[in-house]
C-alpha cells in the first residue's frame, strides 16, 4: 500500500517537473486569459519541432476599420512584427495586422502599406517604397486596393510631377499615378519570383495633405478572384462604375502650360478594364454616370462648353475625332436604338449610351502624351476624365 502511494506520488512529481520546466522557458510570453491553448500549443511545438500543426484556419478577422487582420498564433503574428488587436478562433488566435511603411520588405499577405503617420498627413521627402515577395510559389498577381490614396494633383498637363506612386516589377504595365485614388484597384501579375516594387515620390518642398492606406493581397494562380493576365483593373458584378484615375466633380486649380485651367487625367494611360461576364449574363450597357455633367469629360474645352453640351449627345464625339485621349469599347450598338454605333473609340464632352455582347467584357482607357491645351486643336481644358456606369444584361 505505502509503496503504491509512492508510485503515484513519484509520477506526479516528474509530471509537475516536467511542466514547470517547459513552462519556464516561455513564461513571460503567457497571459491569463490563454494560459491553457497556448502552453499546449507550445508543448506540441517542443515535442514535434518538424511538424506543422494547423490549429484553426488563418481566416480574416476584422479589427479596425482601416485595416483588417488574420487570425494567427501569437508567436507567428510576432514574428512577422505584426500588431495584435484582439482574439479570434475562439480565444486560441491573434488578430494580427502587418502594416508596413517606407523601406520595407514584404511577404506577407494582406499587408497594409502606408504613409508615414497615417492617418495623419505625409509632409513628403525621399522615394517611399515597398518591396513585395510572393509568400509561396503558386502565388500570381498582387491585388493592390488604394483604400486611401491622396496625392497631389496632376499639373495642368496631366504629369505626375509633384507626387507619384510607380508600380514596376510585374508583368502588367501600369501608369505613373497620382491626385486622388481612393477606391481604385489594381491587379498586377508578378513576374516569376520577381518582387514587385511600389514607391511614392512626394516633393517635401510641396505642401499638400497626402496620406496613403494599401492593401496588398497575393493571390494564387488558381484563385477565383484573380484577373485575367494582363487586366490592370477587374470588376465583378452585374453593375458597377468605372472610373478612370484621379476622376473627381472638381477642376484641377493647377494650369497647364498655356494657363488655362488643367486636368485630372493623367498622361500616357493605355490599360484594359476587364468586366467577369455573370453566369446568365451576354451583353453589357455602358452609360456615363448620372447627375454628373463632368463624368465623361476626356478631350475639348469644358470650360467653353455649356450644358446643352456637357453630358449630351451634342458633346459626345467618336471615330477619327478621337485620336488623343478615348475609350475603347468593341463592336458596339446605340442602347437606344439597337443600331450599330460604326466605331468602336469615344471621346469628346459626352458619352451616348451604348451596349456591346464582345466578348470577354474589356474597355481601353487611352491617353496621349499632353492633357493640356497647346497640344491639340481644339484645345484641352479642365478634363476630369470619365465615370462609366456598365450594366449586364441577361441573355
Ligand atoms: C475588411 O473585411 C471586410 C469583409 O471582408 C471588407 O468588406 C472590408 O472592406 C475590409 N476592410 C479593409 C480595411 O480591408
Ligand atoms: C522584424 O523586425 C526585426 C527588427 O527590426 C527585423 O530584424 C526582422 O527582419 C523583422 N521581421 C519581419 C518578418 O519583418
Ligand atoms: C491572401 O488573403 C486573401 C484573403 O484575405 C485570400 O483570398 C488569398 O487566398 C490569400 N492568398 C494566399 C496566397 O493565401
Amino acid at each position: 500500500m505505502a509503496s503504491k502511494t509512492f508510485w503515484v506520488f513519484l509520477g506526479a512529481l516528474l509530471v509537475t517537473v516536467a511542466a514547470i520546466s517547459v513552462h519556464g522557458d516561455y513564461e513571460n510570453e503567457f497571459d491569463e486569459e490563454n494560459e491553457l491553448e497556448e502552453y499546449s500549443e507550445r508543448k506540441g511545438k517542443i515535442l514535434f519541432p518538424f511538424v506543422s500543426i494547423v490549429r484553426f484556419a488563418n481566416t480574416d478577422c476584422s479589427s479596425m476599420n482601416t485595416m483588417n487582420g488574420t487570425c494567427l498564433a501569437r508567436r507567428e503574428c510576432n514574428n512577422l512584427n505584426g500588431t495584435i488587436t484582439g482574439i479570434c478562433a475562439n480565444r486560441r488566435g491573434r488578430c494580427c495586422i502587418v502594416s508596413r511603411t517606407c523601406g520595407s520588405t514584404t511577404n506577407v499577405n494582406n499587408t497594409y502599406f502606408t504613409s508615414p503617420g497615417y492617418p495623419a498627413a505625409y509632409a513628403g521627402g525621399a522615394a517611399c517604397t515597398i518591396t513585395v515577395n510572393r509568400c509561396n510559389t503558386n502565388v500570381c498577381q498582387l491585388r493592390i486596393d488604394f483604400l486611401d490614396l491622396v496625392l497631389s494633383q496632376p499639373d495642368g498637363d496631366g504629369n505626375c510631377v509633384t507626387d507619384a506612386i510607380t508600380i514596376t516589377g510585374g508583368n502588367t504595365v501600369v501608369p505613373v499615378l497620382c491626385g486622388d485614388n481612393t477606391g481604385q484597384t489594381l491587379y498586377v501579375d508578378f513576374n516569376g519570383n520577381n518582387a514587385i516594387t511600389i514607391t511614392v515620390t512626394a516633393t517635401l518642398a510641396t505642401t499638400f495633405a497626402r496620406r496613403w492606406n494599401i492593401r496588398l493581397t497575393q493571390l494564387g494562380c488558381d484563385c477565383p478572384g484573380i484577373a485575367p493576365n494582363g487586366c490592370l483593373q477587374y470588376y465583378t458584378g452585374t453593375t458597377g462604375t468605372i472610373n478612370s484615375f484621379n476622376y473627381g466633380g472638381a477642376a484641377n486649380t493647377l494650369l497647364s502650360a498655356s494657363l488655362v485651367t488643367g486636368t485630372r487625367q493623367m498622361v500616357n494611360l493605355n490599360y484594359g478594364i476587364c468586366i467577369r461576364m455573370e453566369a446568365g449574363f451576354c451583353s453589357i450597357q455602358y452609360a456615363q454616370a448620372a447627375n454628373d455633367i463632368y463624368s465623361f469629360t476626356l478631350t475639348g474645352d469644358v470650360e467653353g462648353a455649356d450644358n446643352t453640351v456637357l453630358g449630351t449627345a451634342l458633346g459626345a464625339s467618336n471615330n477619327g475625332a478621337c485620336t488623343t485621349d478615348f475609350v475603347v469599347i468593341p463592336n458596339p450598338t446605340v442602347t437606344a436604338t439597337g443600331l450599330p454605333v460604326g466605331t468602336d473609340r469615344f471621346c469628346g464632352l459626352g458619352f451616348v449610351p451604348v451596349t456591346t455582347a464582345s466578348k470577354p467584357f474589356v474597355i481601353y482607357a487611352v491617353t496621349d502624351a499632353n492633357e493640356g491645351a497647346t497640344a491639340v486643336s481644339p484645345p484641352d481644358v479642365a478634363n476630369r476624365g470619365f465615370s462609366l456606369t456598365y450594366t449586364q444584361i441577361a441573355c
